[in-house]
């Protein structure tokens, strides 16, 4: 990479800023090749078996990424699955979820946050979004309750934290669960708490775009005693341990094969180690690069947060201002994109919009949602180790150019 001496756009056939690709991130080392070297020598990969007794609960990995898990993040029980898809799914079974009834969710999201809640005939009511945290507005939420809603999820989308305060008013008004999808989020905390321990049940995603991954994997967190037994069962097949449990009463309950085997247990603990690290490496980035882009006029940057209040930063989400620029979204992202700085606009559209969704959900509309979707949404997966402020000074560089150039762009727009 080199520095901006040519202030010709690249995309009207100027150099670029970034000449060198990024560098690729991957946190997959000796600790965790020495983990899975030991399940393998063990040949037990699984130590799951459906039914009451020992196996019930997994095998010496899966134990242990649960203790572990539950002490990092201060909950009394964390429990695994082969994904955090799997873990909504049994999250919504858990608090009883059945045919009609509504639970309210953000539509800026990862579809599993509302697939899980057609898995038992319940129905995805959308509500809108705050334009800052991109979580669910408590006020729209107020609006969509209606005397079948059943439970609020809530998304902490790219890393930042919704506003549970004025959330959890609203389910504490309605006697109604909350759940949270941290699957973009772990190690956020929110006044001081970490994010997925303030509502009911906490869910978060092992998947290869995680800041900490395991291949597939998700985990849930919650203080419930009858919750956590209720994941555990669903994970495994509970209607053959139910009654070995001393749970025969409990008969609406009826589990999948939802476990995670002990490789990506034992990648995920050595993961696991790794988190604080790579969280604090993002925050250090995404701080060095709101500085270096503050002065750039028509981005809104992701504002200073509470004390106790701290975003993570799964990708680097900002809105782009076309009044302010002049030109189109489309176009200032390929200004940038051919300096060579990965930025994009493509996030999920609000999932009321797909198919599935508008058969099967009451219609909706969420304005702040659309908006940010169709004009202001831009975002890079940046703050990721290995970059560093190197790329963050590029990055910067990039925006300011394309800033000084904007009047040639608006000419051939
Ligand atoms: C917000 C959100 N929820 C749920 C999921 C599902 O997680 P998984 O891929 O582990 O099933 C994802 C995955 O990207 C996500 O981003």
């Amino acid at each position: 990479m080199k520095l901006a001496e040519d202030s010709q756009l690249a995309l009207l056939g100027g150099t670029p800023i970034c000449e060198t690709p990024w560098p690729v991130t991957n946190t997959i080392g000796p600790e965790e090749k020495r983990e899975v070297l030991e399940v393998l020598e063990s040949g037990v990969l699984s130590g799951f078996r459906a039914g009451a007794g020992e196996e019930f609960l997994g095998g010496v990995k899966i134990r242990r990424l649960e203790r572990e898990w539950a002490a990092r993040f201060e909950s009394r029980h964390a429990v695994s699955f082969n994904s955090l898809t799997s873990g909504l799914i049994a999250a919504i079974g858990a608090i009883g979820i059945g045919p009609g009834d509504e639970v309210i969710l953000p539509p800026l999201t990862m579809s599993a946050s509302a697939t899980s809640v057609l898995f038992y005939g319940g129905v995805p009511v959308f509500a809108d979004i705050e334009p800052d945290t991109f979580g669910l507005d408590p006020r729209s939420v107020r609006q969509r309750i209606t005397s079948r809603t059943r439970a609020i999820l809530v998304v902490h989308l790219f890393g930042c934290p919704a506003d549970m305060e004025g959330l959890l008013a609203v389910a504490r008004d309605h006697r109604l669960p909350l759940i949270e999808d941290c699957a973009q989020a772990p190690g956020a905390t929110y006044r001081g708490r970490g994010v997925g321990t303030l509502g009911d049940m906490g869910g978060f995603s092992l998947n290869i775009h995680k800041t900490i991954h395991c291949g597939e994997g998700g985990v849930l967190i919650t203080d419930s005693d009858e919750w956590a037994q209720r994941l555990r069962l669903i994970r495994n097949h509970g209607e053959v341990a139910v009654e070995g449990l001393g749970l025969a009463n409990w008969t609406n309950i009826f589990g999948g094969n939802f476990r995670m085997t002990e490789l990506e247990a034992a990648v995920a603990c050595a993961q696991l180690k790794k988190l604080d690290g790579l969280t604090e490496h993002q925050i250090h980035l995404a701080s060095y690069l709101t500085a270096g882009l503050s002065e750039i006029p028509g981005l809104r940057l992701p504002p200073p947060t509470q004390e106790g209040t701290q975003r993570v930063y799964y990708v680097y989400p900002m809105r782009f201002d076309r009044q302010v620029w002049g030109i189109s979204r489309e176009l200032f992202l390929r200004a940038v994109q051919a300096e060579g700085v990965p930025l994009r606009a493509d996030y999920q559209r609000p999932i009321y919009l797909e198919p599935i969704f508008r058969r099967r959900c009451p219609q909706a509309f969420c304005p702040v949602a659309e908006k940010l979707h169709q004009e202001e949404l831009v975002f890079g997966r940046f703050c990721r180790w290995p970059l560093s402020e190197h790329h963050m000074d590029r990055i910067v560089a990039a925006f300011r150019k394309v800033w000084a150039a904007r009047s040639e762009l608006q000419r051939c727009s």
